[in-house]
């Protein structure tokens, strides 16, 4: 019984972590919850349009195993030979028989690494494949969403689907499916050649097995919740630094750097907290197997030499030398593996969250789809016709009550009336951003619904109170990405819409670059540029909503130009708060709370001496004490 001493008292150590171990999980577990990712989707349904991603590719799939199996003969035989060294180095022995082990060594180390590149090679690149074809998938689906389905997520989060999640589930086909199956078949064929060697020592190494999964399971738990709270740590830190990023300004106007400063101190001293806690985590983890590890070889080591030295049967095998020293580097073959499955298995788990992700997007079908025998309008005159539209944007409240009113082509219509009385709803309408509920809307007598969207928006150009300008050049920011359009046309757009003073005067002409969101320029240049970018594809609506709002009085001689001019092309829809923009439109629909109030020429309404009459007065009024 003594001679077995040193084995029961390493097995007693092992007990006593264990039970600690597992006391601390289950308290954690009751405390907090220790959970796994929230999926709905069933595994399989995952599976299924996962693999027709990787389908296209199950040739190089299977080239990469083929090459992964061969490369696993290193695993399986280096041991063997090292062993062989060992038995030969025992006995009077020729230097060609070692010279000859050591070149097979060497060959085989190379023909693995060579493997393991080639493996390694096939798969980042299939992998790439497969995550430009989620991500393609991802954006295009996203574009085809209607206005209202976007405003419902934020704008992070689909960034996040086009991008960390089609990543996660290219590294699942990189790496874990592979790792995964990689580290099966070591196990499975470690464990092959120790049974072979010596069934006793084998039996031993497999006591300590069960130790090596728990503990790797308790420590995939903490380990998860750990990078858990890194990453909403970190996601937390970048939402707080890139909203007051751009909000820098006014926090510096307000003077609020040392609130600010604090706020982020606080987000960035979690973060440390988390980091701190992961790597707690893991040092206390790691040490941990290592000390299983430590435990067996060491028992293998005590059993060796004693059934090696005293030559001496151990359940019924004898242990000779070469056996001890091929079980001790299979050993740390075998256990590797072991350890690293339950992350394997933890990470393909990240992905299909991941996977669920996208494909709940890719689901989300979109709002807005054209009838089958949706048709095609070659030229639209500009004729438009509302008849009794309701509208709301959440059901039960209306926003537009019973809105009809009919404007003939190449006529302008302005729509006036307090912020909030749905001027920018009747005119989302139109363009068919949003689905109206009641009501018909017409374009040339056609029913707007029957109209190709495409067709329509191609047909109408929208300037909008914000301009978006993309990073790039002034040219790139009016073509879009319309081709074959010369540098002639650009320009005598730009000279129509009064835009070529300003842009003749910059350094670079068309090629001035235009930086994120076009801060380089200033609101009224930035509205021209987007004047210029409408009539160059030469609409036959044009819709301003409150693009003249924040012009200066100058540049508003210039637009108040550029807008006569603009009449010519087609039919002009304008909302717009300065009435002496709108005085000569041919028609004034004048809205209240989703209702028209009134509608008539500028020099009906006044006569009427309505709201018309009274806005028309309020600002008369307000421009005379300017002028005095
Ligand atoms: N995307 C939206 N979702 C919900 N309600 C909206 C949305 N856009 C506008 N509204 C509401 O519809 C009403 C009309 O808005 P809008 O047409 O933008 O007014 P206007 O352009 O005349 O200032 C407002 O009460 C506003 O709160
Ligand atoms: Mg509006």
């Amino acid at each position: 019984m003594a001679e077995y001493l040193p084995i029961l008292i390493v097995g007693a150590i092992i007990g006593v972590f264990t039970v600690i171990f597992v006391g601390v999980y289950a308290l954690e577990k009751r405390k907090t919850g220790i959970k796994g990712y929230d999926r709905h989707m069933p595994d399989r349904e995952i599976v299924r349009r996962l693999m027709h991603y990787a389908r296209p590719y199950w040739k190089e799939f299977a080239l990469a195993l083929v090459v992964m199996l061969v490369s696993i003969v290193y695993d399986l035989a280096s041991p063997l030979i090292i062993g062989d060294v060992q038995a030969l180095v025992k006995g009077p022995f020729q230097l060609k028989d070692l010279y000859l082990r050591v070149a097979v060594y060497a060959g085989i180390l190379v023909v693995s690494m060579i493997c393991t590149y080639i493996q390694a090679m096939i798969l980042q690149k299939t992998g790439q494949k497969i995550l430009s074809a989620l991500r393609q998938d991802v954006f295009t689906h996203i574009e085809s969403l209607s206005q209202e389905q976007l405003n419902n997520i934020p704008v992070g989060k689909l960034v996040t689907r086009a991008t960390n999640d089609p990543n996660a589930i290219s590294f699942m086909f990189t790496n874990v499916l592979v790792t995964l199956v990689k580290n099966c078949m070591v196990i499975l064929g470690v464990l092959g050649a120790m049974l072979v060697l010596n069934y006793a020592l084998t039996l031993m190494v497999l006591c300590f097995v069960p130790f090596v999964v728990l503990f790797a399971v308790i420590f995939r738990a903490f380990s998860r919740k750990a990078h858990r709270a890194v990453s909403d740590a970190t996601t937390d830190v970048n939402t707080y630094l890139s909203e007051n990023l751009s909000g820098i300004k006014i926090t510096q106007i307000f003077n609020q750097e040392q609130r600010k400063m604090e706020d982020f101190l606080k987000k960035s001293r979690q973060l440390e907290k988390a980091k701190e806690q992961r790597m707690l985590v893991f040092g206390i983890f790691r040490p941990m197997v290592y000390m299983l590890y430590i435990s067996t070889v060491m028992c293998l080591l005590y059993l060796g030499a004693k059934g090696s030295i005293q030559d001496r049967v151990f359940f019924g095998q004898v242990i000779t030398s070469e056996v001890v020293v091929a079980f001790y580097m299979y050993i740390s073959k075998f256990f590797n593996p072991i350890q690293t499955l339950a992350e394997q298995f933890d990470m393909l788990q990240k992905s299909f969250a991941s996977a669920e992700k996208i494909f709940t997007i890719l689901d989300m079908d979109p709002a807005l789809v054209d009838e089958p025998d949706a048709i095609e309008l070659e030229e639209i005159r500009g004729e438009i016709e509302f008849q009794d539209v309701w509208f709301a944007y959440k059901p039960g409240e209306w926003v537009l009550k019973g809105v009809s009113f009919h404007v003939l082509p190449k006529q302008t219509v302005a729509f006036v009336g307090a912020t909030g009385s749905g001027k920018t709803t009747i005119l989302s309408l139109i363009c068919r951003n949003y689905e109206f509920q009641k009501g018909r809307i017409l374009i040339d007598g056609v029913d707007i619904r029957r109209i190709k969207t495409d067709c329509l928006r191609r047909h109408f150009g929208q300037m909008l109170q914000d301009v978006f300008l993309f990073s790039g050049d002034i040219r790139s920011n009016i073509l879009l990405r319309s081709e074959g359009i010369s540098d002639e046309e650009v320009w005598e757009a730009c000279r129509y819409v009064n835009a070529d003073s300003f842009i003749k005067k910059l350094e670079k002409g068309l090629d001035e670059p235009v930086l994120e969101r076009g801060n380089n320029f200033s609101a009224g240049q930035r509205q021209l540029l987007s004047f210029a970018r409408t009539i160059l594809h030469k609409p036959s609506v044009m819709i301003l909503d409150e693009a003249t709002a924040n012009i200066d009085t100058e540049t508003e001689l210039l637009i108040q130009d550029s807008l006569e001019k603009m009449k010519n092309i087609g039919t002009m829809l304008i909302v717009a708060h300065r009435l002496s923009t709108i005085q000569h439109a041919d028609n004034i629909i004048l809205l209240s709370d989703g209702q028209i109030v009134e509608q008539g020429n500028h020099q009906q309404l006044l006569h009427q001496k309505g709201r018309y009459y009274q806005l028309y007065s309020l600002q008369f009024k307000k421009q005379q004490l300017q002028n005095s």
